[in-house]
């Protein structure tokens, strides 16, 4: 058995670094038929000797059972995104900036990449082993994809340094990108077309939707690939460098994009080689949409940290979006939740980089009349990333003279309310906010996926809905009954009680979709999640002071204010009133990663100053920990508030700990509320 036993892992060995020869390095030694053998030969051994196979074997990437749904994992450190560099000055601009946060340092190195245009991942591994694979979601919280990214086969397993030169570190988080490669995405999409399946519109939608699938088998059939650009929590790491960082990666058998990392001295090389690799960008094997410049060394990095979104120490040179012609057959008015009012090209149907685009924004009236936009004018439009497409110019040599100029309406299109403008807004608003187009943008905005998330009450019913006066209001969602919904046009049994079930679930929600779902403005997905993180329960997000909002990491004047505003309103109140009478229940999502009072026992004695009993109770829980009501040896911690009982000298006598509120929020990692 022990000789089996050595076999089997000099097998594995074996493999793993042909792997490594063949996905990392793209550097293979030996021929496929012969690889072939060793995995067979593998695989053999475990099937004979199953109680020999460990999770981490060459031979465990496919399969898993479908899952229902994916975990939510919370990431350790926020996933950030990166501020957009548009041109030259913008990128000298970065460098100005980073120079003048460092204050007199001498000359240092930026590092620059091809950014890939995939969808960003984290690998957790744990003493070198692949725990968890998570989705970047909305920064903070992911979804679970650690079945589907084990088919990968460049993502190692197991880490083990090849030089033999760097220790792999307890724990490493490595950050980077999916992606499906332009030559396999297309051949997928073939396969798809010939078994009647819609094609997917672009490689990183393709790569996104394979790696969310419930079935890691469909995944394991998919091509896709990654890159590692960066880590997230690690134990140790010793690196100098950014450049030395990613080496170090790849002699873990982790894939980098070496070839075209390059380090630049100057700012006038990053520049020119961010349009190097604009210019050659088709002929990459997969689709780049800018330039990642980063600064060289860890340490200004750290020094120069990160801003509520995006780290101070890299930005991102996008290249310029894919622009394609059309015509604009007419202009409409759309009016928001907020009561703007946004002009919108209706076009001839033209596909702008994989995605068939029909409308654009025109923003606003200033910018028709910069651009001289007409019904009738055959324009350029551009589609960037996820932005809604927009009109970039007017080709005026092709007009005929049948053009018509366009203004906006004085008057609101739906309600009839005279427009408002204010000074200095290039902004027209709908002042009313009873207006029907607010109400229902503002619903909609409500159920929508990153707010209540009410699956199959789309636009179509919800204007039934109104129309009829079946409901007014958010809250009036929640009255609804299954006659009710039976009564509605073109809607059957099935959908209906689905509808109903979508519902019932969106009560369940957390503190972020619900802030965010209240639509109060500045308030976006990013925002609610900064004030859930921050207050936790809506009662305390409700009570907030000013200051208490401004202290928030991320949220400024006008932020604090809008919230003040909107919660200053009865009307509001009163809203949030019956949404929780309706039994709406709101959690905070439990983080994975280590927290600090998992599994420890507190008891409470004497009142706390900003907390209530309860309140303390559920954030001691959501975090891990336990609340008992008697002090014994086993209590970690007792916490202190004005006026203690007996439980006090309790814990003295047995040397238990003893803390106040503020250092229990510490511990909470909650900041004083
Ligand atoms: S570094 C703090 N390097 O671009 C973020 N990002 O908005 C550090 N991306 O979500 C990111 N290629 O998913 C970095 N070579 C690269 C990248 C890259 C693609 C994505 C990444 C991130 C987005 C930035």
């Amino acid at each position: 058995m022990a000789k089996i036993q050595h076999e089997i892992e000099e097998l594995r060995e074996l493999i793993r670094y042909h792997n490594r020869r063949y996905y990392v390095l793209d550097d293979p030694e030996i021929s496929d038929a012969e690889y072939d053998r060793l995995f067979q030969r593998l695989v053999a051994l475990e099937k004979e000797y199953p109680e020999l196979v460990t999770p981490d074997s060459p031979t465990q990437r496919v399969g898993g059972e479908p899952q229902t749904a994916f975990r939510q994992v919370k990431h350790r450190l926020p996933m950030l995104s990166l501020e957009n560099a548009f041109n030259d000055e913008d990128i000298k601009d970065f460098d100005s900036r980073v120079r003048r946060f460092l204050g007199e340092e001498g000359p240092f190195q930026y590092t620059v990449e091809p950014k890939i245009d995939g969808l960003a991942v984290e690998l957790v591994y744990e003493k070198g082993r692949f725990v968890v694979a998570s989705t970047r979601g909305d920064g903070y919280t992911g979804e679970d994809v650690t079945a589907n990214a084990k088919t990968i086969l460049t993502i190692p397993l197991k880490l083990k340094s090849m030089s033999g030169e760097h220790p792999v570190p307890d724990l490493l988080e490595v950050r980077g990108e999916i992606y499906m490669e332009r030559e396999a995405f297309r051949a997928l999409n073939r396969e798809r077309v010939a078994r009647d399946l819609p094609p997917f519109a672009n490689p990183r939608n393709a790569a996104a939707g394979s790696i969310r699938q419930l079935d890691p088998r469909i995944t394991a059939r998919r091509p896709l690939n990654m890159f590692c650009y960066g880590v997230g929590e690690f134990s140790t790491l010793t690196f100098e460098t950014q450049y030395d960082l990613m080496l170090a990666l790849q002699d873990w058998g982790l894939r980098v994009n070496r070839p075209h990392i390059r380090v630049c001295d100057t700012v006038e090389e990053v520049v020119a080689y961010c349009h190097r690799l604009e210019e050659t960008r088709d002929q990459f094997a997969f689709e780049i949409d800018g330039a990642v410049i980063k600064v060289n060394r860890l340490d200004l990095q750290a020094r120069l940290g990160e801003k509520s979104r995006s780290p101070r120490w890299a930005t991102a040179f996008k290249f310029k979006a894919v622009q394609e012609t059309t015509r604009i057959e007419n202009i409409e008015v759309q009016v928001g939740r907020t009561g703007a009012l946004t002009p919108v090209a209706h076009l001839e149907p033209v596909e702008v980089g994989g995605v068939v685009v029909r409308r654009a924004t025109l923003h606003n009236q200033d910018e028709i009349t910069r651009k001289d936009i007409r019904e009738g004018d055959t324009v350029v439009v551009q589609r960037a990333g996820d932005v809604i497409p927009e009109v970039v110019k007017v080709i005026v040599s092709r007009r005929t003279g049948n053009e018509k100029p366009y203004r906006m309406p004085d008057v609101c299109p739906v309600c009839g309310a005279n427009v408002q403008r204010k000074e200095g807004e290039a902004v027209s608003r709908c002042p009313n906010p009873a207006c029907p187009a607010q109400v229902r943008a503002s619903l909609r905005h409500f159920v929508s996926k990153g707010a209540m998330d009410i699956d199959g009450l789309g636009d179509k019913i919800l204007g039934q809905l109104l129309e009829r006066g079946m409901i007014h209001d958010e809250a009036d969602i929640y009255g609804l009954t299954m006659d009710d919904l039976l009564k509605l046009d073109k809607i059957e049994q099935k959908a209906a009680t689905n509808l109903m079930q979508a519902i019932r679930k969106s009560k369940q929600t957390t503190l972020a979709r619900f802030i965010y779902a209240l639509g109060i403005r500045h308030v976006g997905e990013h925002v609610a999640q900064l004030l859930a993180d921050q207050f936790l329960t809506l009662e305390r997000f409700r009570k907030a002071s000013r200051e208490e909002l401004l202290s928030v990491k991320g949220i400024g004047e006008e932020i604090a204010e809008s919230i003040l505003s909107y919660f200053e309103d009865p009307a509001n109140q009163e809203l949030i009133e019956r949404l929780l009478a309706a039994g709406i229940t709101l959690e905070t999502v439990v983080p994975s990663g280590p927290s600090p009072i998992e599994g420890k026992t507190f008891v409470l004695t004497g009142s706390l100053e900003t907390l209530k009993r309860a309140e303390a109770k559920e954030l001691i829980v959501r975090k891990g920990g336990n609340v008992s009501s008697t002090v014994s040896r086993n209590t970690d911690y007792v916490v202190v508030g004005a006026s203690p009982g007996s439980k006090l000298e309790k814990a003295r006598n047995l040397g238990v700990a003893t803390i106040d509120e503020g250092e229990l929020l510490e511990l909470l990692e909650v900041s004083r509320g």
